[in-house]
């Protein structure tokens, strides 16, 4: 059993819906796996009242949390400091308060992918990368992409956001979206940062057949676990990456900054979290 003291150390992940986070779940298999004084809870925390609440938690002595919809940019606007990722995105995902009072910021999320990919033994260094979608998650994935030497393209349903994204990173290429299955043979990585296939939102049937037989797919929706992109790129005997490891990624950091450990992603936690999916 988990029992927190006086001193224990707290984080929290706050958002609006927030009964839907599998963050809770995570750091506290983490804290329980190393034996750590300390708890990370769900906030339900209104659009309006966001900017009141992380100065609360500061005053309340918390470490830091992470924040989802739809508060990431303005918990960019609370920060005192961010790095360069954080400046890119014009948002972020994980924040700590230093001793002084400081509020501090990062995407996570970019590193997140990145790390999943190289888990897996994905190499990223000058391949040839096709990213689906263009909103908060693709220039996430894109920018750390790019940190890689990847060469990117991406597509979108909408051509001004691909454009715009296009030109915030200063690199890629852009493909129609009605011809990404054409040119998918020239590919070695297939990226879906779209909403389509997420459980609840309608099907949708990827067309994976020009692809070449060396195309790594991966997909960062995780609900369901396997996506129909990765149902389509399995039944064509390509290699796959799940999701669900972008998100354990992403998390690390923000353990270690809190609790003073660097979590590791394994077996044992994956399957964890992916139990807590099928409920
Ligand atoms: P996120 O921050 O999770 O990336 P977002 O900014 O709303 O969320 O972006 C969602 C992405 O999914 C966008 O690329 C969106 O395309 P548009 O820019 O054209 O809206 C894409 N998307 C969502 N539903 C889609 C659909 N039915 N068909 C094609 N693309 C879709």
């Amino acid at each position: 059993m988990q029992i927190i003291t006086g001193k224990a150390k707290i984080a929290a992940v706050l958002g609006w819906p927030i009964e839907h986070s599998r963050s809770p779940l995570l750091h506290n298999f983490w804290l329980q796996r190393h034996q750590i004084d300390g708890a990370y809870i769900p906030l339900a925390v209104k659009a309006e009242d966001f900017k009141d609440v992380i100065q609360t938690m500061k005053a309340a002595g918390f470490k830091g949390c992470n924040v989802t919809i739809p508060h990431k940019e303005a918990a960019y606007q609370c920060c005192d400091i961010v790095d360069e990722t954080a400046k890119k995105m014009g948002s972020v995902n994980t924040l700590w308060f230093t001793e002084d009072g400081k509020i501090c910021g990062t995407s996570t999320d970019g590193d997140g992918f990145v790390a999943n990919l190289k888990d897996a033994g994905i190499t990223l260094t000058n391949k040839k990368i096709l990213i689906l979608g263009a909103g908060g998650a693709a220039r996430s994935v894109a920018y750390s992409l790019l940190q890689e030497n990847a060469q990117i393209t991406i597509t979108n349903r909408t051509l001004e956001r691909a454009e715009q994204l296009v030109q915030d990173l200063n690199s890629g290429r852009i493909i129609d979206w009605q011809s990404w299955t054409k040119e998918l043979g020239s590919f070695d990585l297939l990226v879906n940062t779209t909403s389509l296939g997420m459980e609840g939102k309608e099907d949708f049937q990827f067309d994976l057949q020009n692809a070449s037989k060396n195309l790594v797919v991966t997909d960062i929706v995780y609900v369901p676990r396997i996506t129909p992109l990765l149902k389509a790129a399995e039944q064509k005997g390509l290699k796959t990456v799940e999701g669900l490891g972008m998100l354990l990624h992403q998390a690390r950091l923000g353990f270690s900054k809190w609790f003073g450990v660097d979590p590791i992603v394994d077996h044992e936690l994956t399957e964890f979290v992916a139990n807590s999916l099928k409920k």
